[in-house]
């Protein structure tokens, strides 16, 4: 019966100037089912849930939201048939409060807020979502796992029953995705269906009923999630089997090259940590832990209380991000839209802008055949989707922007690198490949912080890991001993 249906839709194509991003994609949601969406970076999975949400027009197909066939969706129609949808990129206003948010498209009807109502609506959804907050509260001063739920809070607030989640969990931490899920299994009860997309596959199978599988603009494959595994679905997704997530690495560790002594900072304190050429070490720790703090500290972007950084044994006084790279470190940043891309600049300038000297024929004259043909290898090695590099980077789906970031830093003569979260977004395949890049750069001797709250890769990457908790070092664990169970009894540990 077609009422069971919540969405359906048909044949639905999309160009942006020449590029088919969707050709001729179906996809049906039933009521009270968790469907999960995956495909690799740019396989179309954002756009066609902006068409649902009326955020982009299509080209051609058919849409029936709620047994409602709609001609031409736009945001307000969409969202009067029922479809809430939280955007892979956050769109608060940081100036607002929670509650003036949650309800910004009903602020100031008639003129008139009937501000108590307001806040107690609020309250109520906040609280039905398992977070309890002061709804007053400014979002600029809240934590991103706050302003995600904010998010999924305001795609509520219009009595949806159509709730689409784009890479929600990317900033919770396995805590706040386990509230998440219990408020996603409650709205699953009370009919609603869920779009979640996501390039974790351990999610898709903990919460999910049916998934559909896109690549390149089409659909690949789908159905009941208990009739696909994880390497199965991963091979609809790249087309082709992955042989190793994690390449074996040859690198011979040496001597120290980064140390960090008793260093204490706003939200961390007495730290103490020692990288050696070659070597991969991890920093465990979930989001808030202060693991950020701490290597923007080294690098130069935030300053520090008391400590002292040592680079190649010597003591070092870095101040800045440029006195940072001047000690040959580099850090591909966690907040990659604020600190990693100038948006609106072509992709191979955003990539090669690091190292001037390998695209420059002589010191200041950037040859634009170089920048061109290592823009073109990095784009490759990574597979960045896109036709053209000289296309702006706002052009690109999220997670080929996060690879644009990724390919910028690791080209860069740096003797350290610090990645902070550097697979989140992005999709499997790539994951691989940014495996496989960073054993190069360990292979040439460069020293690699990797900072993760991804259990997996830690254990698979890393030769040591050092474990940080409410901004202190909880302990350190080498290869050998590197355990789930291990890593989570320090982080438990620490609360005792
Ligand atoms: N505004 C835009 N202008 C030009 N091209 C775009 C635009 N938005 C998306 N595209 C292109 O459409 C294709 C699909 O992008 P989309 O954002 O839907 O991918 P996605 O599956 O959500 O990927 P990700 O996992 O990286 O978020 C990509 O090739 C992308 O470059
Ligand atoms: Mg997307």
């Amino acid at each position: 019966m077609a009422d069971e249906y919540r969405v359906q839709m048909r044949g639905i194509r999309k160009s942006f100037s020449g590029v088919k991003a969707l050709k001729g994609v179906d996809f049906l949601l039933r009521s009270g089912e968790i469907h999960a969406l995956v495909g690799e970076n740019g396989a179309g999975k954002s756009t066609l849930m902006k068409i649902l949400s009326g955020a982009h027009s299509m080209d051609e197909g058919e849409i029936i939201i709620n047994g409602t066939r709609v001609i031409a969706a736009t945001p307000r129609r969409s969202k009067d048939l029922g479809v809430g949808i939280v955007y892979q990129e956050f769109e608060l206003a940081d100036d607002l409060t929670i509650a003036e948010n949650i309800f910004i498209d009903r602020l100031g009807v008639h003129g008139i807020v009937r501000w108590r109502r307001l806040y107690a609506q609020a309250e109520k959804v906040m609280h039905s979502l398992g977070f309890d907050i002061d709804v007053r509260n400014r979002v600029g001063d809240i934590s991103v796992a706050y302003k995600q739920v904010v998010e999924i809070a305001k795609a509520l607030s219009a009595n949806a029953n159509i709730l689409i989640l784009d890479e929600p969990t990317a900033v919770l931490t396995p805590n706040e995705t386990e509230k998440l899920f219990a408020s996603m299994r409650s709205l699953r009860e009370a009919g609603v269906g869920i779009v979640y997309i996501s390039h974790r596959m351990d999610e898709v199978f903990a919460i999910c009923d049916a998934v559909t599988v896109m690549r390149d603009g089409e659909i690949t494959g789908g159905g009941a999630l208990a009739d696909f595994d994880v390497d199965g679905m991963v091979e609809l997704m790249i087309g082709r089997k992955l042989s190793t997530m994690y390449p074996p690495r040859h690198a011979t560790v040496g001597d120290e090259i980064l140390r960090l002594d008793n260093l204490s900072g706003e939200v961390f304190s007495g730290i103490d940590l020692s990288l050696r050429r070659g070597e991969i070490l991890g920093i465990f720790g979930l989001v808030g832990s202060g693991r950020t703090e701490i290597v923007r500290a080294v690098f130069g972007g935030d300053g520090f209380r008391s400590g002292t950084v040592y680079v190649d044994g010597r003591e070092t006084h870095i101040r800045s991000p440029s006195q940072g790279r001047g000690h040959g470190i580099a850090l591909i940043p966690e907040n990659r839209k604020e600190q990693g891309l100038i948006l609106d600049m072509p992709i191979r300038q955003n990539m090669t802008m690091t190292n001037m000297r390998a695209v420059a024929v002589v010191p200041g004259i950037i040859s634009r055949n170089r920048e061109d043909r290592l823009a073109g290898e990095l784009a490759r090695r990574l597979s960045v989707k896109t036709a053209d590099t000289r296309n702006p980077v706002n052009s690109l789906s999220g997670g080929n922007q996060q690879k644009v970031v990724i390919a910028k830093w690791l080209n860069t003569d740096s003797k350290i690198v610090i990645m902070d979260e550097p697979t989140r977004g992005v999709d499997v395949g790539a994951k691989a490949e940014i495996y496989a890049i960073m054993n190069e750069l360990a292979a040439r001797g460069v020293g690699i912080l990797m900072i993760s709250s991804e259990l997996n890769e830690i254990i698979g990457m890393c030769d040591r890991v050092a474990v940080i908790d409410k901004g202190r070092k909880r302990g350190e664990l080498g290869r050998n001993e590197l355990t789930e169970k291990g890593i989570m009894k320090l982080v438990v540990g620490g609360h005792n």
